[in-house]
């Protein structure tokens, strides 16, 4: 099989990306069933990379390429892309209308577990718990008064749809909310803006593979700064801990919850989602449809918990692709 791994992006994610697809570019390189190519995917260009740095543009007709005289059509594409186009459903809309399978959930599974707002929504209506929220569109009449009201404090101020902690602050003083506000419309137009839940933050895998869906090893985060941050994310500043120290109902619990979400949100591929265990009861934060693979990436360490080889993992989400 001829396989793209799709990295990059539109959004501030796109350098977190290019590191996830260069993990999953050696990983299902090693299968001797694939000739993998690395497709960046970026505003102004779409191109092959080569391994000696050569780029050739993609035909956005067909995805195919021209390689040194060779036209090269792809069986599938593994998409490591996070943020826009790759995790909002955009590329997944133009892939599956040129009817190329491709790793992550559907177009529009996609645009609705970025949109954290909408995602809460629909949960929510199937009694899971989540944190209060205020919905914002950029160029509202803001009434901070309402707002603290509404959420309490602290609270945290995020980007509706964006990744990595890009466009997220915890604010501890209403007087500061309107600037938090500002930081996340740098990142997008709408802002969801959360009360703080006060517990355990975990972390849960969830994945098909041998087409089943199955819950990874859960874990725990325990970040040095005030959230689980940029830095906490990528630079150190955490712990995360798997399997996570809980009990064994506890681990229950939020592994049957977090494969409960995927089913109902129809998910396919590799996905992880958050929660915090707040009364002792875990609230859903969010999904990520097309999460980090990078080797400081959480899921890529559920896996190797779970005795899954980072090949065999990858590999088995082609598989489900393209079956
Ligand atoms: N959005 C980042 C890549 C993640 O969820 O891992
Ligand atoms: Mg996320």
């Amino acid at each position: 099989k001829t396989i793209a791994v799709a990295m990059g992006g539109y959004s501030s994610e796109a350098a977190i990306s290019l590191k996830s697809g260069e993990v999953v570019y050696k990983h299902l390189s090693a299968n001797p069933e694939f000739k993998v190519y690395r497709a960046h995917i970026l505003k102004d260009n779409w191109y092959i990379k080569t391994d000696s740095g050569l780029e050739f543009s993609i035909d956005k007709s067909n995805f195919s390429v021209d390689i040194e005289g060779q036209r090269v059509h792809f069986d599938c594409v593994f998409n490591t892309i996070h943020g826009t186009p790759g995790e909002d459903g955009l590329f997944q809309g133009y892939l599956q209308t040129l009817q190329i399978p491709q790793t992550a959930c559907d177009y529009y599974q996609a645009a609705l577990t970025f949109n954290k707002r909408d995602c809460i929504s629909v949960l929510k209506a199937y009694g899971i718990q989540t944190a209060k929220n205020v919905y914002i569109n950029k160029g509202d009449d803001i009434d901070t008064r309402a707002i603290v009201d509404h959420v309490g404090l602290p609270c945290f101020v995020k980007a509706n749809r964006a990744g990595s902690s890009y466009g997220i602050s915890k604010v501890k003083k209403e007087e500061d909310i309107l600037s938090a506000l500002e930081f996340s419309f740098k990142e997008d137009d709408e802002v969801i803006i959360e009360s703080f839940l006060d517990g355990r933050e975990v972390s849960v895998g969830v994945i098909n593979i041998g087409h089943e869906t199955q819950a990874l090893p859960v874990t725990e985060i325990i970040s040095e700064n005030e959230f689980f941050d940029f830095e906490a994310k990528y630079l150190g500043k955490s712990q995360e801990i798997t399997p996570a120290n809980l009990s064994k109902e506890q681990t229950e619990e939020v592994q049957n919850l977090a494969v409960k979400i995927f089913k109902l949100l129809k998910l396919k591929g590799l996905t992880r989602s958050e929660f915090i265990f707040h009364n002792n009861q875990p609230h859903f934060l969010e999904c990520n449809a097309c999460p980090g693979l990078t080797e400081a990436s959480i899921l890529p360490q559920q896996a190797k918990a779970a005795g899954i080889s980072l090949q065999e993992l990858f590999t088995s989400a082609v598989e489900v692709a393209v079956k």
